[in-house]
C-alpha cells in the first residue's frame, strides 16, 4: 500500500508546499509550515473521492429572500433617476468628477433633501473646513443648514463617528482625504483601505454612503478608478468648470441601468436640474453656417443638442483638429471619410468642433452631425428648412456608408416635438419613421442637408 501524500501547509497563509522549507513561499514568514497529509491522499491513491468538510448547502435563487427595501430618494429627480430610483440603503455610491464641477454642491443638496424627510445624515468633510461648508450650504437654502457636519480625515475618527451617529446617509469628502492609521491619505491603497473600512461599516450597519472622489482634468481617475469594483454604483459628474451645464452619469450600477444621465445647471442657489434640455438647446442653436442640431439618446431618453464646427483655412501642418463635446478620434475618423467619400477636403483648413452648452456626447450616432456640422462650416451653407435647424444622427462608417443606430424612432418624435420638421439619418432597421429623411451614405447625407460646395472665401 502506497504512502499517504505528505504536504507542508503555511499555518500563516495556508501556503502548500511539496518540500519543507524554513521560509514559506506564499507568504515569506519563517517557520510556519507544517507538515501534514495532503488532502485527498487517502491511503496514497489521488484519485479516489475528497472528503471535505463544511460542505454548503445551495439554495435555489427562488427561494432565496430579495431585498427589497425602499431606496432612499435625494429628491434631485435627476440624481435619483441616474441611480435607478433613488440609493439603495447599505450600498456605496461613487460619485467622481473634476474639481470645481459641483460634487460637494449636488452631495450638499442631496443631505439636505434627505434629513428634511426625517432620516439622519452627516456629511464628513476632509478638504473642507465646518465654516467653508456652512458657506456653501447658506447659498443653497435653509434647509441645508440642518445636515450634521464633521471636518475630519482620520478614517479611524471617522469610522467611530458613523457608529455613533447612525446617519441613513453619510458623505464622504473626498474619499482621497481619508487618511489611514499614518499613511498617507490619497494613494491608491489608502483609497481603497479607507473604502474597504468605510464599506464594512455600510454594509453592518445598512449606511448609505456617498462617496466623492476627484479626477482629473484629463479623466485620469488613479484613485476612484483603482476602486470601481468596490462600490455598488459609480457616476460621473462631467461639464466643463466655466460653462453652466452638466451632466450626471452612471457608468457602473449594481441596482440600475447604466445608460442613464441627468442635465443640471449650476446656478448662483446651486444646481437646478433642467428637464427640457432639448427646448434649451434648440432655442439657443444659431440657423448659421456651421451648425446642426443632433437627436442624440442619453440613456432611455432623447436630448436634442447642437453640434457646432468652424472650418479656417491654414498653413499650418498638420493642420488643427479640436473637439469640444465629442470624442477626438471619432472626429479624426469623421473627417477622414468626408474627405475620401463626400469629396469634402479638409487638408488645408483647421477643424473645430464643439457641443454647444457644455454637453459631452459619447454615442456613435453624433458621427453624422459632425460630418454634417462640417461640411456645412466648409461650404458656408446654412442647413435650415422654412427657418428651423436641420437636425440629424447617425453612425458613419469607414466605407462612407451610414450605419444604422438604436431608437430611431424616439429621436425623430424628440425633433418634432421641437418643431424641426427634417431630420436626416440612416436608413431605419426595418419599416420606415415618419419625418425621417433616409440616407446611405454619408455622401447622399451631405447632399439632401443642402451642404455640398465650398465657401469661396475659404478656397
Ligand atoms: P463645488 O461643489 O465645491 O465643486 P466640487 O466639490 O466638485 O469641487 O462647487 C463648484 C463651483 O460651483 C464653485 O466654483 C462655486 C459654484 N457654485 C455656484 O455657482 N452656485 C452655488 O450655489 C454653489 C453652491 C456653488
Ligand atoms: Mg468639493
Amino acid at each position: 500500500m502506497a504512502k499517504p501524500r505528505i504536504e507542508h501547509v503555511c499555518t500563516e497563509c495556508g501556503h502548500a508546499a511539496l518540500t519543507w522549507q524554513g521560509k514559506c513561499p506564499g507568504c515569506g514568514a519563517w517557520n510556519t509550515l507544517e507538515k501534514r497529509a495532503a488532502a485527498g491522499s487517502k491511503g496514497g491513491t489521488s484519485k479516489g473521492p475528497r472528503s471535505h468538510a463544511g460542505a454548503a448547502t445551495p439554495t435555489p435563487l427562488r427561494a432565496v429572500e430579495a431585498e427589497r427595501s425602499a431606496r432612499v430618494l435625494s429628491g434631485i429627480a435627476e440624481f435619483d433617476r441616474v441611480l435607478g430610483g433613488g440609493m439603495v440603503p447599505g450600498s456605496l455610491v461613487l460619485l467622481g468628477g473634476a474639481p470645481g464641477i459641483g460634487k460637494s454642491t449636488l452631495a450638499s443638496m442631496a443631505l439636505s433633501n434627505i434629513h428634511a424627510s426625517g432620516a439622519p445624515t452627516l456629511y464628513v468633510s476632509g478638504e473642507e473646513s465646518a465654516a467653508q461648508i456652512r458657506t456653501r450650504a447658506e447659498r443653497l437654502g435653509e434647509a441645508a443648514l440642518d445636515v450634521h457636519v464633521i471636518a475630519e480625515n482620520s478614517l479611524d475618527a471617522v469610522l467611530a463617528t458613523v457608529e455613533a451617529e447612525r446617519p441613513a446617509v453619510c458623505v464622504i469628502d473626498s474619499v482621497q482625504t481619508m487618511a489611514v492609521g499614518e499613511g498617507t491619505p490619497g494613494s491608491v491603497a489608502a483609497v481603497r483601505e479607507a473604502t474597504a473600512g468605510l464599506m464594512d461599516v455600510a454594509k453592518r450597519l445598512d449606511v448609505t454612503m456617498l462617496l466623492i472622489g476627484h479626477v482629473t482634468k484629463e479623466g485620469s481617475l488613479a484613485g476612484p478608478r483603482a476602486l470601481e469594483h468596490l462600490v455598488d454604483c459609480v457616476l460621473h459628474f462631467e461639464g466643463e468648470r466655466e460653462r453652466t451645464f452638466r451632466t450626471l452619469r452612471a457608468v457602473k450600477n449594481r441596482f440600475g441601468a447604466t445608460s442613464e444621465t441627468g442635465v443640471f445647471e449650476m446656478r448662483e442657489g446651486g444646481l437646478v436640474e433642467v428637464a427640457d434640455a432639448s427646448a434649451r438647446f434648440v432655442g439657443e442653436a444659431s440657423p448659421a453656417p456651421g451648425s446642426v442640431i443632433l437627436c442624440s439618446m442619453e440613456g432611455t431618453r432623447p436630448l436634442l443638442v447642437e453640434v457646432q464646427a468652424l472650418v479656417n483655412p491654414t498653413e499650418m501642418v498638420p493642420p488643427r483638429r479640436t473637439a469640444t463635446g465629442v470624442d477626438r478620434n471619432r472626429l479624426a475618423l469623421v473627417l477622414a471619410v468626408l474627405t475620401r467619400h463626400a469629396g469634402v477636403s479638409l487638408s488645408a483648413a483647421d477643424v473645430f468642433v464643439n457641443v454647444a452648452g457644455g454637453i459631452r456626447v459619447d454615442e456613435p450616432g453624433a458621427d453624422l452631425a459632425v460630418a454634417l456640422a462640417v461640411a456645412s462650416a466648409h461650404s458656408g451653407r446654412a442647413l435650415e428648412t422654412e427657418g428651423r435647424p436641420l437636425a440629424c444622427f447617425g453612425e458613419v462608417g469607414l466605407t462612407g456608408e451610414l450605419r444604422y443606430v438604436a431608437h430611431a424612432e424616439r429621436r425623430v418624435a424628440e425633433a418634432r416635438k421641437f418643431g424641426l420638421g427634417r431630420v436626416i439619418a440612416p436608413r431605419p432597421a426595418e419599416g420606415s419613421v415618419d419625418g425621417l429623411a433616409a440616407s446611405a451614405t454619408l455622401a447622399d447625407a451631405v447632399r439632401a442637408a443642402g451642404a455640398r460646395g465650398r465657401l469661396s472665401a475659404a478656397a
